[in-house]
């Protein structure tokens, strides 16, 4: 085997990603952070400016019509849908993520609830939660449990089948864990759900845009999933909401703004859903993130950039640093909590050492942006839309040197 810095050059001289490089705003920093916040695509700023200065500035509320506003949701989430393998009208951008796992959780509780009072009786007041979930979704299915009358039951993906039973409603899981970087079964899981008569709901903040995801071919239910990690729309930009189309007609937001409502400007008293992914809307959508998120996703219509190629440059990338860390890193110094299986590893790789918050602190310091997840965790993404070989061996060697 060549040793890392020439593998390294070989390996980004044939990278067919590699040109995409130039179509982000980087600096000398190795960025390994884009699973918190994806880098800027430059030609961003300029459409961000072009929406303040003219749709805004100068079309002022024409621009709900005329610049397309009032549909941006849905347009937007026609452009995210084949990132997750899903046909068009099946998903909505808006709120954060936290909010979407609520519409999400509840709608699925509902159905649920639903299908039970129309057949066996059976009672379906059980939800399961990840128990190694990013917290938000773990609280929130506390939220969604009580206001549904279900008990909420953790439990670890491994350990969801088993769990399933004639009481459970639904089952919210994340497809890859934020801190371990393990990739879940979405396939496997997504079927014991349905075999036991339950929804699924899957937060893919951790694998739109770094990996297939599948969601129309594997049959899943609802699905929520930010956009400023691998989608690269800027801090904050508007999470997404994926119902299966055949589930829209019974999704029942407990959310029901009047974006979302057959006909918004009729002002009616009462509540009528619209059709279609619609439903998933709440109020006014947040125009200014949204359509920097739209410009964000030119990088991947304008290059013609295909999610396979893009997991498979994400896996070599991730062995890539297991073995430069393997090379440099003194045996023992830290452990990888990644799944070295590439069934199981998502797009990111986390190493576990006890002064880890320290280290980070000092990689940093040093050029190289991870980060640190309590207690005792250094994360490490990897976007294969930006990130190169060279940057791979480079941060093991400071990482190395740091450790040191
Ligand atoms: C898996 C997961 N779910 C949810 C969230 C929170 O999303 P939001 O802040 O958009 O509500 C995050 C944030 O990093 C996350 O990693």
């Amino acid at each position: 085997m060549s040793e890392p810095r020439s593998e390294a050059e070989r390996l980004d001289g044939s990278d067919p990603l590699a040109a995409l490089r130039d179509r982000f705003v980087l600096d000398d920093v190795t960025y390994l952070d884009g699973n918190s916040l994806g880098a800027l695509p430059a030609h961003v700023p300029a459409r961000v400016d072009d929406v303040v200065r003219r749709q805004w500035g100068e079309l002022r509320i024409r621009s709900w019509e005329e610049s397309g506003w009032w549909t941006a949701p849905e347009r937007i989430g026609d452009r995210i849908a084949p990132l997750v393998g899903a046909a068009t009208g099946q998903i909505v951008v808006g709120d954060s993520t936290s909010v979407n796992v609520f519409k999400a959780l509840v709608a699925a509780v509902r159905m649920a609830q639903e299908d039970a009072g129309a057949g066996d009786g059976a009672g379906r007041d059980e939800i399961l939660v990840d128990a190694t979930t990013f917290p938000t979704d773990g609280y929130i299915a506390e939220s969604a449990a009580r206001m549904t009358g279900c008990a909420l039951r953790p439990v670890t993906p491994a350990e969801v089948p088993s769990a399933l039973g004639a009481r459970t409603a639904a089952v919210l899981l994340n497809h890859v864990d934020y801190r371990t970087g393990r990739l879940h079964d979405l396939p496997a899981l997504t079927r014991a759900v349905h075999a036991c008569g339950a929804y699924a709901v899957w937060d893919l903040c951790h694998s739109a845009g770094a990996l297939p995801v599948g969601l129309d071919e594997h049959g899943v239910d609802l699905a929520v999933g930010c956009t400023y990690k691998y989608l690269n729309g800027g801090p904050g930009s508007p999470a997404y909401l994926y119902v299966r189309r055949d589930l829209q007609p019974r999704f029942d937001s407990p959310l029901p703004g009047w974006n979302s409502h057959a006909e918004p400007f009729g002002m009616r008293s009462a509540y009528a859903p619209a059709s279609g992914a619609v439903r998933g809307r709440v109020g006014t959508p947040d125009i200014l993130s949204l359509l920097a998120l739209d410009a964000a996703l030119d990088v991947w219509d304008e290059d013609g950039v295909s999610v396979a190629a893009v997991r498979a440059k994400s896996l070599a990338l991730t062995d890539f640093f297991l073995r430069c860390v393997g090379e440099y890193v003194p045996v023992g110094r830290v452990e990888s909590v990644t799944p070295a299986a590439h069934a199981e590893r998502g797009s990111q790789v986390a190493l576990r050492c006890d002064d880890a918050g320290e280290v980070m602190k000092r990689l940093i310091e040093g050029g190289v942006v991870g980060d640190f997840r309590a207690p005792d965790v250094l994360r490490f993404g990897f976007t294969p839309l930006y990130v190169g070989f060279a940057d791979v061996e480079r941060a093991a060697r400071v990482l190395a040197r740091t450790l040191g």
